[in-house]
């Protein structure tokens, strides 16, 4: 059997709890992977290290290509810039990925919800440049290139197709923005006339799109944004099916592929052993089905599967984290889908 190693970078909050309840749950699924722990954020630094990134762990992301990380608390205001924006742009991690499903037994408003929502994962406002005008006037820069709305835009249209997904929507504002979206969306028709014509393709202005999601989002399949918007939509959509907790992600560049759940370090609840571990476990399934697809093994699937197996039918029984409405801890559901994995 082939073991892959993949870099496991805990973060913070309650990044660790969630880590290591993932770690469990593979063990006893026999996923074929070797963590190698590396750090980033506040727990770099708490570590000694003098870099928020540090070079060795984005050496080890680019040496073993895959990374499963938790979240990294950002603070608002001056001195600290995100160290996830940095690792998504230091690794050209262009396509962020956030599959969102209704799940069984986690009952919402919603029934039915399968989405996926297609983030382009390195400029638009995330550029950061914002400059100080003059005394009480900031001008936040939005960096739209053509490359990148062409790049997402192909990815999106491929994956689509692999996936054997129908629509594409494009969320975009290109009534007021009209140069940056309308560049992203002037790229998507391109793409789809040229190169996907059996792809079903609409262009939807964002607040309109909005409405039409909480009122029907079956009428919805893949939803592709621009970075901000991707960002907003993906934790909107989270709501629809249980929150944070249960909403996995992918970052995906043309080498390199960092799985991460879409909550942040929830400081609230950390350290209490409560979180929810399912977005990070999902998380880490989407990374077991990519090793499964680009390395052919099928070790990993099966492995991804059995987890699966193990949390679907916990949520089915009633087996849920307190932010579900049950009243399991973190390890008390890690637990729960052991027990259940095999069938
Ligand atoms: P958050 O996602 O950390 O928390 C929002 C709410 O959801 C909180 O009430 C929290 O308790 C709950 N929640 C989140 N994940 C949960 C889980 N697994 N189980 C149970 N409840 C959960 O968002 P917030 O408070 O806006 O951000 C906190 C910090 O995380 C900030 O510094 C932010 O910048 C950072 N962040 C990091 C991300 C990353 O590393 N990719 C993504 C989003 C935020």
């Amino acid at each position: 059997m082939t073991t892959h190693t993949a870099v496991l970078i805990p973060g913070d909050g309650i990044g660790p709890e969630v880590s290591d309840a993932v770690k469990k749950v593979f063990e006893a699924a026999e996923a074929p992977i070797k963590f190698i722990t590396r750090y980033a954020g506040v727990a770099a630094l708490e570590r000694g290290k003098d870099d928020l990134l540090p070079a060795d762990t984005v050496d080890a992301v680019r040496e073993h290509h895959i990374a499963l990380k938790g979240p990294c608390t950002t603070p608002i205001g001056a001195g600290f810039s995100s160290v996830n924006v940095a690792l998504r742009k230091k690794l050209n991690l262009y396509a962020a990925v956030r599959p969102v499903r209704s799940l069984p037994g986690v009952k919402t408003r919603f029934e039915d919800v399968d989405l996926i929502i297609v983030r382009e994962n390195t400029e638009g406002l995330y550029s950061g440049i914002e400059n100080l005008i003059t005394d009480g006037v900031v001008a936040s820069l939005k960096v739209a290139t053509r490359v990148a709305c062409h790049r997402i835009a192909h990815w999106t249209f491929k994956y689509a197709t692999h996936r054997q997904r129908e629509k594409i929507s494009v969320f975009h504002k290109a009534n007021i923005m009209k140069l940056s979206d309308g560049m992203f969306i002037e790229e998507s028709r391109k793409v789809h006339e040229e190169d996907y014509p059996n792809i079903k393709y609409e262009e939807v202005i964002i607040d309109a799109a909005e409405m039409k999601l909480v009122q029907d989002p079956t009428q919805f399949d893949i939803i592709l944004c621009e970075n901000l918007y991707g960002d907003i939509v993906s934790d909107l959509c989270a709501g629809m099916v249980g929150g944070l907790g249960v909403t996995p992600g992918a970052n995906i560049g043309d080498e390199d592929a960092v799985f991460e759940a879409v909550h942040g370090s929830a400081p609230d609840i950390a350290g209490k052993g409560i979180a929810n571990p399912l977005a990070l476990l999902m998380s880490g399934t989407m990374m077991l089905n990519r090793l499964a697809d680009t390395r052919r093994d099928e070790n990993c699937a099966k492995a991804a599967e059995r987890i699966k197996l193990g949390y679907n039918q916990a949520l089915e029984d009633g087996q849920k984290t307190r932010d579900l409405g049950g009243e399991l801890n973190t390890n008390g559901f890690v637990q729960a889908v052991i027990e259940r994995m095999n069938g």
